[in-house]
């Protein structure tokens, strides 16, 4: 037994109780667990359902289960590129699974497969209150695609880094009033409160470049794969105490530690879009512990799917 924990059980014995002290400080000192479930592509076909049923099963049986469960992006597959009706389909499937198999409240981020008709204009026009990002934040009870929290005695920055770009395209950035919205709220954080960003396209990695490019002697990240505004928000983070970076999009696995942060990209529940691994990488999710002051802890578990062909 450490010299401390003798006194203080001494301490105790003497007084004939324990000490509330003693108690308290142990609960401040338990890590804020949450689950990161990124790149879902929930859809009727190659029972994706009950892979996302599977998923949540297992961070229900954890044996610390966690306090929140926050999504990366890419919750159905795909609005991107669908009509209505299939949108509606998909947003219900999504609903009744994480509604039904869980009571551990969800926190949203939203990804490109998760934005409506951007691609498919015929039958939505973009004056439409559900074209583009309306739909899910009507899905999901969204009042914006961007916003923040307190959990853990962390600050949560949930972000939106879809932009649309040409040719019905997207692109990854965080826009003029969003990046506005954030460097105010880092500004009026406590400056000693640690706080980590979720985006769906990471801020930064290098999991991904444009292929078939090895010739022309140019490592190439596209914008549609990694934040064009990642340096600018990387001094943001250096300034106001954001020690962590949760991403998707690539469904790989990825640890960049750069300038003080931590950015990671956290795998993919639907693995390679539910056939199976994607690039070796095992569909499962992220399971964070948070410490008061600024440590943390992550894990990637494969929940143990198998895929259906
Ligand atoms: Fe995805």
């Amino acid at each position: 037994m450490r010299r401390r924990n003798f006194l203080q059980l001494a301490s105790a014995a003497l007084s004939g109780c324990v000490l509330p002290s003693f108690a308290r400080a142990d609960q401040t000192a338990k890590p804020f667990r949450f689950a990161h479930l990124t790149d879902i592509h929930v859809q009727p076909e190659l029972s994706a359902a009950d892979g996302f049923r599977k998923c949540l099963a297992a961070v229900n049986a954890l044996d610390v289960k966690p306090e929140v469960i926050v999504t990366g992006g890419d919750m159905v597959m795909d609005v991107f590129a669908h009509n209505r009706n299939r949108a509606d389909k998909l947003f219900a499937l999504y609903s009744d699974v994480s509604k039904g198999e869980t009571d551990i409240p969800f926190y949203p981020c939203i990804g490109n497969h998760d934005v409506f008709g951007w691609s498919h204009r015929q039958d939505v026009k973009p004056e439409d209150a559900a074209f583009g990002k309306g739909l899910v934040c009507e899905k999901l009870s969204l009042e914006k695609t961007y916003y923040a929290f307190d959990q853990g005695g962390w600050r949560f920055y949930i972000l939106d880094d879809i932009q649309m770009a040409p040719d019905n395209r997207y692109q990854a950035y965080i826009d003029e009033e969003q990046l506005d919205w954030l460097t105010k709220d880092l500004e009026a954080k406590p400056a000693e409160t640690p706080a980590l960003v979720v985006s769906h396209i990471p801020i930064y990695t290098v999991t991904t470049f444009d292929k078939g490019r090895e010739d022309d002697l140019a490592y190439r990240v596209g914008y549609s794969a990694m934040c064009r505004d990642a340096p600018k928000l990387g001094a943001l983070f250096g300034k106001h105490n954001v020690k962590l970076a949760l991403s998707g999009h690539h469904h790989q696995l990825e640890r960049i530690e750069y300038n003080g942060v931590t950015y990671i990209c956290g795998g993919a529940v639907c693995g390679s879009w539910w056939r199976g691994p994607y690039r070796g990488m095992q569909e499962g999710f992220g399971l964070v512990d948070l410490n008061p002051d600024g440590t943390f802890a992550y894990k990637y578990v494969d929940y143990g799917w198998n895929a259906v062909t």
